[in-house]
């Protein structure tokens, strides 16, 4: 069988980090990204390619255009991104356009990367991470919200725009996860909201990645798939 390819971003830690892991136990091809491969630690696997990649620099994203046309990518995951947290009243338009431009623009950037192969191949996979926050909004995270509720937007345009080539296009919609993002937000009061009563892993999120990255997904598009505990129910 053929070996797949998939450009993870934000492979250094986290859930980036055990997607890493997972789709490399499972035998596909990986290409990890984070902003700089000197500061973390990746296992030695001759399927596993580390770039340097800053999502939200358009000149960062060009640079490793090259490597990604010449290995040519199967599934696109979309998980880099950043949060920075303020109520409105005090958020500076810096703070705004930092989370717009990583959380959304990067991922319009990543996505136009990836296209030309998936055409040719007229099989592809892009599977966005974007956040319950989105959906249900949190106190402190206008921009946040505003941009991981963008990318199920565009989530939903793309899918209906590729779906004659094959190609689907869904959002992994994660609820509170314990990783670096959330180490300082999360309380007591946050938990007994969630009916799992716990925090997620990112090892709760990772199966359904791998799902939507194989052929046994193929029916399944344009769609936001929550993995939150329970935490929102609408
Ligand atoms: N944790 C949660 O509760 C939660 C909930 C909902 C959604 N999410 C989403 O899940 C995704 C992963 O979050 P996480 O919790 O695993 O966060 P994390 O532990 O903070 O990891 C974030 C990852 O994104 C990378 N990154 C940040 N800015 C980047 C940039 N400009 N260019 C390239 N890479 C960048 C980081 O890499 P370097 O810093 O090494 O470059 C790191 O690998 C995010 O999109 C986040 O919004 C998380």
């Amino acid at each position: 069988m053929e070996t797949k390819t998939a450009l993870i971003t934000g492979g250094s830690r986290g859930i980036g980090r055990e997607l890493v892991d997972i789709f490399l136990e499972s035998g596909y091809r990986v290409i990890a990204t984070c902003r700089d491969k000197t500061k973390s630690k990746f296992m030695e696997n001759k399927n596993l390619t580390v770039e340097n990649l800053d999502i939200s620099s358009k000149d960062s994203v060009e640079e490793i255009q090259n490597l990604v046309e010449e290995i040519g990518v199967d599934i696109l995951i979309n998980n880099a991104g950043i949060t920075n947290d303020k109520l409105f009243l005090r958020m500076s338009e810096s703070e705004w356009n930092d989370v717009i431009n990583t959380n959304l623009n990067g991922v319009f950037r990543v996505t136009k990367l990836v296209m030309k192969h998936m055409l040719k191949k007229k099989w592809g996979r892009i599977i966005n991470i974007s956040s319950i926050s989105g959906a249900m909004g949190n106190p402190g995270q206008t921009n946040y919200s505003a941009s991981k509720a963008g990318v199920d937007g565009f989530t939903r345009s793309l899918a209906k725009e590729l779906g004659s080539r094959n190609i689907t296009v869904n959002s992994v919609s994660p609820g509170f996860i314990e990783t670096n993002m959330t180490e300082n937000i999360v309380n007591e009061e946050i938990i007994k909201k969630i009916p799992l009563q716990r925090l997620g892993k990112p090892s709760d999120i990772s199966p359904l990645v791998l799902f939507l990255a194989s052929d046994e997904s193929n029916y399944i598009t344009g769609q936001t798939l929550v993995v939150d505990g329970g935490l929102f129910m609408k």
